[in-house]
């Protein structure tokens, strides 16, 4: 009933009240929980960060090693979901095997789906974090055809993450903890963001009542596209092709101004932020030193660095308030930690996995109502049915 405000991509709607992230777009802020994410980035772990994100507060040094065994506790995956996992072809992309894993989650955990109380609630969080962790590596090792790897439960949560995706039953895996550390922070740069759109997805399939899995599972699928999570594949694969082809970055510039043509410079602009993405120039600085700590020289580096100039004192660029966002410089720590391309939306899946749970969590401890907009119908007014000979 009454006048239907319309706001296509919600542009300008609120969509709940959250107590989780806070983020101003004209001054480039972003905190968790009250927390600026540079602090968090720089002095925070990625554990520790996901109980604040979910629970409210940090952790005392007990609570996150009690929240560190009970994730612990739920790390096997059922048996049963490795014959899901062969049945995909190996070319399959990571991110569609882990949606549908995600989801075949519920079928194996049932009980998960209800969360009537604070227990189950606890629960089904350890639960997420544990497995989805673990499925998300697996996506990797079919795509390469090899044994899956188990959490190791005398290893942290990130160095587990390295050795599920890189160790080989050939021999001892070490990861290096300058690796180790530059994954814990990128985990914590992407562990939420408001009502962003794979986190509104989670919140709406979590408005009727699907469970955790099931409303995540959805997330994963809204993350992939290219304007989202997506972007950080596809910046990376622009900047091979940029490299590869030998083309000047203007060439690209005048690509994404012009409007006849779909292509847009992937890895900048922003819904929110209009004046510089905080998260992009934590980024920026790691990318730097992290290569120079693991002793790589990437030339698709200096592409970015290139590009990022001449589309900073671009006309088009400036009048529509375009900065990098956190998916420019990601996709090349990412390649430079040996993180293959089409894993890097994952990666991002991974990091945003708290954001999500604390949403979908807060959403239903405040009751939300189903998640419902309204439409203007522009159709066809009433009309009569003919059949078909004379149609
Ligand atoms: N390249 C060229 N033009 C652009 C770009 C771009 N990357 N981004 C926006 N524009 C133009 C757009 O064509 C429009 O121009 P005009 O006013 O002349 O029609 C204007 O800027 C405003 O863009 P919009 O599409 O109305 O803005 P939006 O808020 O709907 O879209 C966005 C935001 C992030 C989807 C968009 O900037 C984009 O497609 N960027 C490239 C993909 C990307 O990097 N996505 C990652 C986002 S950050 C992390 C995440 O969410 O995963």
């Amino acid at each position: 009933s009454g006048v239907i405000t319309l706001d296509p991509g919600y542009k300008n709607s609120g969509s709940c009240k959250s107590e989780i992230t806070f983020l101003d777009g004209e001054l480039g802020i972003l905190r968790y929980r009250g927390y600026s994410i540079e602090e968090l980035a720089d002095k925070g772990h990625f554990l520790e960060v996901s109980y604040l994100l979910i629970f409210g507060e940090l952790p005392s040094t007990k609570e996150l090693e009690q929240f560190e065994t009970d994730i612990r506790k739920y790390t096997l995956v059922n048996e049963e979901m490795k014959n899901i996992i062969d049945g995909f072809p190996k070319t399959a992309h990571p991110m569609g095997v882990l949606s549908a894993l995600t989801s075949a989650l519920t079928a194996f955990n049932p009980k998960s789906v209800n969360v009537d109380n604070e227990k189950e609630m606890y629960e089904a969080v350890c639960k997420t974090m544990g497995k989805f962790l673990v499925i998300a590596t697996w996506t990797y090792r079919k795509s390469m055809g090899f044994p899956l790897n188990y959490y190791d439960n005398t290893k942290g949560y990130v160095e587990n993450f390295m050795r599920l995706m890189f160790a080989l039953p050939t021999g001892p895996y070490t990861p290096d903890p300058v690796i180790i550390s530059a994954i814990d922070k990128l985990f914590i740069l992407h562990a939420d963001h408001e009502q962003n759109c794979s986190t509104s997805t989670v919140r709406m399939v979590g408005s009727s009542h699907a469970g955790l899995f099931a409303s995540i599972s959805a997330g994963v699928s809204a993350l992939w596209g290219p304007l989202h999570g997506g972007a950080n594949q596809a910046v990376l694969e622009m900047l091979e092709e940029i490299h590869t082809s030998g083309a000047d970055t203007e060439t690209y510039l005048a690509k994404a101004k012009d409007k006849n043509d779909p292509f847009r410079l992937m890895g900048f602009g922003h819904r929110v932020y209009k004046n510089f993405d905080p998260r992009a120039k934590i980024i920026k600085k790691a990318a730097d030193e992290v290569l120079a700590t693991l002793g790589v020289e990437d030339p698709i580096l200096e592409i970015a660095k290139k590009l990022e100039k001449a589309a900073l004192e671009d006309e088009y660029f400036k009048a529509r308030n375009l900065y990098p966002n956190v998916d420019f410089y990601s996709g090349i720590i990412y390649r430079a930690l040996g993180i293959p391309t089409d894993m890097f939306t994952v990666m991002f899946a991974i990091g945003r996995l708290p954001g999500w749970i604390a949403q979908w969590k807060e959403m239903r401890e405040n009751k939300e109502p189903i998640g419902r907009p309204r439409q203007i119908y522009t159709g066809h007014p009433l009309r009569d049915f003919k059949s078909s000979d004379k149609r």
